[in-house]
């Protein structure tokens, strides 16, 4: 398997769009290691879109802009590769890129043996300029195939905008994630509307196959490629809480070479990316919602303990109550509640547990079940 758990990385779009040079990648990949991301878990780095030049080589393969890339894209992922790091590109499955950069329609092998060639571990596959009556599960078919057929190990990174409801197929054309919705933006409404969506698709969702929300905006505040506005702390937990509900991947999206603590500190959270990571790789679901504001979710973990996210999408805060009953335990279980983001055990509880959430933020729990 090559994605047991959601991929977790960076992708430059977010905060760079085609802005895109090595010494950023590079300067990227050392933040991985500097920062505590890579110790973290943190291992994709990858470029998306705007790496290439506006034509193909005589050969017909793509390739890299020299002003972006002097070196070329093999020394780079040569260079990630020495910081134990992984590389990831990206494509799309129609005639051009959605930057209008030429793309794989038609020349899926050489572009998949190119990437091989480059050591790439990892496919971003979009899906802009589709010929008319090109079939779009066809496409992405013969690109898993062609990812297979050259013997490298390579992620791959459906990103249909969940058109033709990806969940339905993309594992079954080798796929490891695919994007669900559209981009996101950097904005609280973007994030509400894609995170909370994605209620339903729970099923769909496991090792080695994983529903994708795209990519986060945690740390941007308004800044950048996706800027929207920018989102308070305080939403940005919320965000990064629902993600790892989600067991969606992890993909950062902020400039990692100048966190600031806040952003340190929720996007290292260890027992955030813990609930994320975790071994059953159950995607975290609905269970109840209350006058659209008010959502409980949960996600089951593998030692039988329950994260448990009580979010308050109204703009004043408001207590919530976290039933045993409706977190399908009987209510006489003793529960032991701890605080997710501190830590902090909050004691043992029967029947339920009750907390103030802010406004736009979460309270995230980690339950377990103790003998009374
Ligand atoms: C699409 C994708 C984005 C990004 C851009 C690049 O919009 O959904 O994630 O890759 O293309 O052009």
């Amino acid at each position: 398997m090559l994605a047991p758990t959601p991929p977790m990385g960076w992708n430059s779009w977010n905060t760079f769009g085609g802005n895109l040079h090595e010494s950023l990648v590079r300067e990227t990949a050392d933040a991985f290691v500097a920062q505590g991301l890579k110790a973290a878990g943190y291992q994709y780095v990858v470029i998306d879109d705007g790496w290439q030049t506006d034509e193909r080589g005589v050969d017909g393969r793509l390739v890299p802009d020299p002003a972006k890339f002097p070196n070329g894209i093999k020394a780079l992922s040569a260079y990630i590769h020495s910081k134990g790091l992984k590389f990831g590109i990206y494509s799309c499955a129609g005639s051009f890129t959605c930057m209008g950069k030429p793309a794989s329609y038609g020349y899926e092998e050489i572009d998949a043996r190119t990437f091989a060639e480059w050591d790439v571990d990892f496919l971003k596959y979009d899906f802009c300029y589709k010929p008319a009556g090109a079939d779009g599960i066809m496409l992405y078919a013969r690109m898993g195939q062609e990812l297979r057929a050259t013997g490298r190990p390579i992620v791959y990174n459906v990103c249909e905008w969940g058109i033709n409801e990806p969940w339905k197929w993309a594992a079954s054309v080798g796929a490891h994630l695919w994007r669900t919705t559209g981009d996101i933006a950097d904005s609280w409404e973007s994030i509400e509307k894609i995170g909370f969506g994605q209620a339903g698709l729970e099923a769909y969702a496991g090792p080695d196959h994983w529903n994708d929300p795209d990519m986060l905006t945690v740390g941007m505040y308004g800044s950048g490629n996706v800027a929207h506005g920018g989102c308070t702390d305080e939403e940005y937990r919320t965000h990064f809480s629902l993600w790892c509900l989600l067991a969606s991947p992890l993909m950062l999206g902020c400039d990692v070479r100048s966190m600031n603590e806040a952003t340190r500190a929720i996007l290292l959270n260890p027992r955030l990316i813990a609930i994320n990571q975790d071994p059953l790789g159950r995607q975290g679901f609905l269970i109840e919602r209350q006058r659209e504001y008010y959502e409980t979710w949960m996600k089951p973990l593998a030692d039988g303990s329950i994260a448990v996210g009580l979010f308050n999408r109204d703009v004043s805060p408001r207590k919530m109550i976290a039933a045993w009953a409706s977190l399908r335990l009987h209510d006489r279980t003793c529960c032991e509640v701890v605080d997710a983001w501190s830590g902090e055990s909050l004691g043992v509880h029967d029947r339920a547990y009750a907390a103030e959430v802010p406004p736009h933020g979460v309270n995230l729990f980690h339950i377990t079940p103790v003998k009374a």
